[in-house]
């Protein structure tokens, strides 16, 4: 019989039947996606009482003026597309620098201010450094809250191709870098196939991003929300980074830059023009190294994309 007093064992982990019920239970949660301790307490942040008064102060606030913002800065639709003049959204509209005022860490900004602020925010940075910094900063993606490290970019600024995934995974949280898991381990061998490296400088080097740059608890997909507001950033990035040719990787990427609706299966080795800002751009979309790790086979769609990704390379130096 045990000799502490009652109550002072909650969770039973005194015995053996208690420690594996424990057991078991963490294994639930990491299959459910839940990898990380964040307090020793759990939130229920749907339950009023527990989400704190700035929040819905923030909530309760009136909107911004629709009459103050310059029309350049409506909220577009949550899936973004190339807009009538074949521009990327929040590419080629004016911002200025902010971030959603009053909004604590982690805290939900509402969805139109975090989301405008997002693209001014993105817009004042002349510099991807800047960009980073200023990123680093932006408290508007309730994202950061939850991610160990920002994840920006990996590679070489000013390579002639970018490649862009969804979001960063485990190891790339740990990192702070994208692509440094198991897929980016395939994604170099497959950069390495067609004579590039992420890290050599000049034409054979590559940049390497995620349109979101915060690893979503439990690898999820991102939300709508999240996306949009992350998106000015990338954006700018794309502008700021200037490569001659955009690889999406995966059908999230290709559907948030490209524009397409369509699945990755049609979307994939087809050559789109993009407008960064800059300058128009070509952007093709290929299978995500993840799905490619699940589906082996694929590997040779995938390896008659990245044929064609040379031969613009080369083309482009001719
Ligand atoms: N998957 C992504 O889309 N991005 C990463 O950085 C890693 C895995």
């Amino acid at each position: 019989m045990s000799a502490d007093p009652p109550g002072s064992d909650p969770a039973g982990l005194a015995t053996a039947t208690g420690r594996a019920a424990a057991r078991d239970l963490l294994a639930f949660y990491l299959e459910a996606g839940v990898d990380a301790l964040l307090a020793e307490e759990p939130v229920d942040r749907l339950r009023p009482e527990e989400v704190p008064e700035q929040v819905f102060a923030q909530a309760r606030a009136p909107a911004p003026a629709r009459e103050a913002a310059p029309p350049t800065l409506r909220t577009p639709a949550v899936r973004p597309a190339l807009d009538r003049g074949g521009n990327l959204p929040g590419m080629s509209t004016a911002h200025g620098p902010g971030a959603p005022a009053g909004s604590p860490a982690g805290a939900p900004a509402a969805p139109e201010e975090a989301v405008m602020a997002a693209r001014e925010a993105a817009r004042s940075a002349a510099t991807l450094d800047e960009l980073a910094a200023i990123l680093a900063r932006f408290e508007g993606c309730a994202l950061k809250a939850t991610a160990t490290r920002l994840c920006f970019a990996d590679g070489t600024p000013g390579a002639p191709v970018m490649f862009v995934g969804e979001a960063p995974g485990r190891d790339e949280d740990i990192e702070g870098l994208p692509f440094v898991g198991r897929s980016g381990k395939l994604l170099d061998r497959m950069m390495a196939a067609i004579g590039l490296d992420r890290h050599a400088p000049g034409d054979n080097g590559a940049y390497i991003a995620n349109v979101v740059p915060w690893r979503p608890p439990g690898n999820r997909t991102p939300t709508p929300l999240e996306t949009q507001t992350c998106l000015p950033f990338v954006l700018r990035q794309i502008e700021l980074a200037d490569p001659d040719i955009l690889v999406c990787l995966g059908a999230p990427a290709a559907q948030t830059l490209i524009g397409t609706k369509e699945g990755i299966m049609r979307t994939r080795g087809r050559w789109f023009t993009i407008h960064t800002g800059k300058r128009e751009i070509r952007a093709i979309a290929t299978l995500h190294p993840a799905y490619l790790l699940r589906q082996p086979l694929a590997k040779r769609l995938a390896w008659r994309d990245f044929l064609a990704v040379k031969a613009a390379l080369a083309e482009r130096t001719r």
